[in-house]
């Protein structure tokens, strides 16, 4: 096996300092509860990789921060390398507090809705807070399309270069969300990466980069974003659709015996063979080392 995270690395920070320079990425999955964590935590074992999981904002608000940083916890017994535990696309400061309060490793501020000098205050606020505990701040400029998101012209969605350096000298967060076409979710058609915007803006911030929308971008353009900044990347959908659709169909099956370990103990290798399958794509280089 590999060197252990703390042997190479003194935080997450450095991580994804280093994976920047070194043309790599941290997947990063977002999870709902044990079960998808679970498969995330032995794909990553399966794989020999470091992984991150995410819990979007309804997550967080149901289960409660506290909890899921619990769940984490003890599922990292299991784990042979590190689980990074992530609050994604967060529109609320305060939520983002308390996620830093309860353990996270990382935060994600959205402010990609907000005007410009808004999502930098926004992102200040909680760059400021998170610094004592040592946890890494994601914020986000131009938008990812997909689920509802307004799109009042055109390009409108792509992040502008000096939007991203005046966000990132002003409020310094670790690490940068950029609209550069990607979707959340299924999509008609492959999105269309503006991998010429790519360039311009990792030539503009030194900032590991994160890639949003990861489910149904190509492996191609997953491997050549990350060889231009792309340093997280963030996939979703096809974890959650597995969960639900491999659940659904047994519980059909089992009508009122449905009985939910016997469920999962079927449904849980499925979702961590969709993970292993895209921790293939986005480890190509390093596949089976840490
Ligand atoms: P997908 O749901 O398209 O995989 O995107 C996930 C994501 O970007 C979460 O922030």
């Amino acid at each position: 096996m590999e060197k252990k995270f703390s042997e190479q690395f003194s935080s997450l920070h450095e991580l994804f300092k280093a994976y920047r320079k070194s043309e790599r990425c941290l997947a990063a999955f977002n999870v709902n509860d044990n079960y998808d964590l679970k498969a995330v935590v032995e794909a990553a074992n399966e794989m020999n990789t470091h992984v991150m999981v995410m819990t979007y904002p309804p997550v967080a608000d149901l289960i409660t921060p506290q909890v899921f940083a619990k769940m984490v916890e003890g599922m990292r017994l299991n784990a042979h390398n590190k689980v990074f535990l992530h609050l994604d696309h967060s529109t609320s400061v305060d939520q983002c507090k308390a996620a830093i309060d309860a353990g996270y490793d990382s935060v994600m501020i959205d402010g990609s809705q907000q005007p410009l000098e808004e999502n930098i205050k926004m992102t200040k606020e909680v760059v400021e807070y998170a610094k004592s505990a040592n946890v890494v701040v994601e914020a986000e400029i131009g938008k990812i399309l997909g689920r509802g998101v307004e799109v009042k012209s055109d390009d409108d969605f792509l992040a502008s270069v000096a939007d991203v350096t005046q966000l990132y000298k002003e409020a310094n967060p670790d690490i940068v969300a950029v609209g550069i076409g990607t979707a959340h979710g299924f999509t008609p058609q492959e999105p269309k990466i503006h991998f010429g915007r790519l360039g311009e803006i990792a030539d503009a911030i030194p900032a590991p980069l994160v890639l949003h929308g990861g489910t149904g971008i190509p492996d191609k353009d997953i491997q050549k974003s990350i060889s231009m900044g792309m340093s997280k990347i963030n996939i979703g959908t096809i974890v959650h659709t597995t969960y639900m659709q491999e659940a659904l169909k047994r519980m059909n099956e089992a009508g009122e015996n449905a009985y939910p370990p016997f469920i999962m103990n079927e449904v849980v290798p499925l979702i961590k063979d969709v993970v292993v399958d895209r921790l293939k794509a986005v480890n190509f280089e390093y596949e089976l080392s840490v």
